[in-house]
């Protein structure tokens, strides 16, 4: 078992990972106040883990709150209906709101907690690589709006996240790669040495090697933490964790939600900043074609949809978070390992980006 912890001064809060926690009654009961806690998970991981949660929260009132898988329901009815369910088992500002899933469970619960009586206590267990490494961890919490991914929602940091990665046994194959988008992220962000890491141990980490496992999803941790604590509210360098984001978000917005997987479209949104960081002359196509490799590699699409033209892309993109007073920001690499927010380019390299063909960097062979 492994320990980080998320440094916001009185906001701080451990991460800790490990196989099997959620059998370890002690690593939440120490987070909990009151005696009332709601589980928000939903109809996919409830017959594989509620129970376990359940028996390991022995003694407290517990209220499951089930609600129905996938990206689609990520918004305001099924807000409501954990409101619902909160206000009818009654109960009060002690209470403590567990989110059990991925980051959908993760965001909504998040939200909840935040809104909920003004705030009450929130635990994040994670079930899925992408929550683990990712959403799980510097209490972004939300809703999608149609018009818009994420657009609705709060910053609440949570008491602590459990990591138990022998839930991933369970995950399909599919969602554990678009769990490996983010992780890839961080490797093109802000570490450089864990992207030749990745190469070495991708196919370890497909075949759900626990001890690979455990080091991604401790590097990764590791390099969010150190984000959120230097900029908890995304003033600044936080935004470099949305490397692909913008142009991926474009991407789930105009397929409609859950079309694309939300790792699925920051994979293909990666290729496209890593195109125009190539275009604006601050990476290689040797370092391009590298990066676009392990994306490959790790089960990931690296074109982006062939329905969805330019013009498509920018009426998405001009309702990103990054846009400030009407100027469209993007991260871009300046080398690999090192990300920028700017909204300093060229239209014409960004118009050249999304119209790129993207077809011969997906069929290089891979390093
Ligand atoms: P998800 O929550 O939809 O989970 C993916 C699928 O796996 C679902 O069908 C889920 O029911 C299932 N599942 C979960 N755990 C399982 C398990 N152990 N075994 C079998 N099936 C399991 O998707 P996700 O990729 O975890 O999260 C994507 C969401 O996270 C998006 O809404 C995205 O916007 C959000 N997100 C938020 C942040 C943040 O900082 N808050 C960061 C990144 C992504
Ligand atoms: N996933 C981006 C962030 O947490 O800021």
């Amino acid at each position: 078992m492994q320990t980080l912890q998320v440094d916001l001064g009185e906001r701080s809060y451990p991460i800790t990972i490990g196989a099997q926690l959620i059998d370890q009654a002690e690593l939440l009961s120490r987070h909990i106040r009151g005696k009332q806690v709601a589980i928000v998970t939903n109809d996919t991981v409830a017959p594989l883990y509620l129970e376990r949660l359940k028996r390991s929260l022995a003694g407290y009132s517990v209220t499951p709150v089930v609600l129905p898988d996938g990206e689609a329901h990520k918004n305001w009815e099924t807000l409501q209906s954990i409101f619902d369910a909160l206000l009818a088992a009654r109960h009060d500002r002690n209470t403590t709101i567990i989110a059990l899933g991925g980051g959908v469970v993760g965001d909504m619960a998040g939200f909840a907690a935040a809104s909920y009586q003004r705030g009450v206590s929130f635990i994040q267990v994670p079930t899925t690589l992408l929550s683990q490494v990712d959403s799980s961890v510097g209490g972004k919490t939300g809703i999608n709006h149609p018009l818009g991914k994420n657009m609705i929602g709060a910053f609440y940091q949570p008491q602590a996240v459990l990591i138990d990665t022998a839930t991933l046994t369970t995950l399909p194959a599919r969602e554990l790669s678009a769990g490996l988008a983010e992780v890839i992220k961080y490797g093109l962000i802000c570490d450089e040495p864990f992207l030749g890491w990745l190469e070495d141990n991708v196919d370890s980490l497909r075949a759900l090697d626990q001890q690979a496992l455990t080091e991604a999803i401790r590097r990764s941790c590791a390099a969010k933490a150190r984000v959120v604590g230097a900029d908890e509210r995304e003033s600044g360098i936080r935004a470099t964790l949305n490397l692909g984001h913008t142009f991926g978000h474009a991407i789930e917005t105009h397929q409609g939600y859950g079309v694309w997987l939300h790792g699925e479209a920051v994979s293909a949104g990666t290729v496209m900043a890593l195109e125009m960081s190539r275009r604006l002359g601050w990476i290689s196509a040797a370092e391009q074609q590298r990066a676009v490799s392990l994306l490959a590699r790790a089960g990931l699409p690296v074109v982006p949809p062939a329905n969805m033209r330019a013009e498509d892309f920018l009426e998405h993109m001009a309702v990103d978070k990054k846009v400030l007073d009407g100027r469209l920001r993007l991260v871009l690499l300046k080398r690999l390992g090192e990300a920028v927010v700017t909204s300093d380019f060229p239209r014409e390299v960004l118009e050249s980006t999304l119209n790129a063909n993207y077809d011969s960097l997906a069929q290089a062979p891979s390093t």
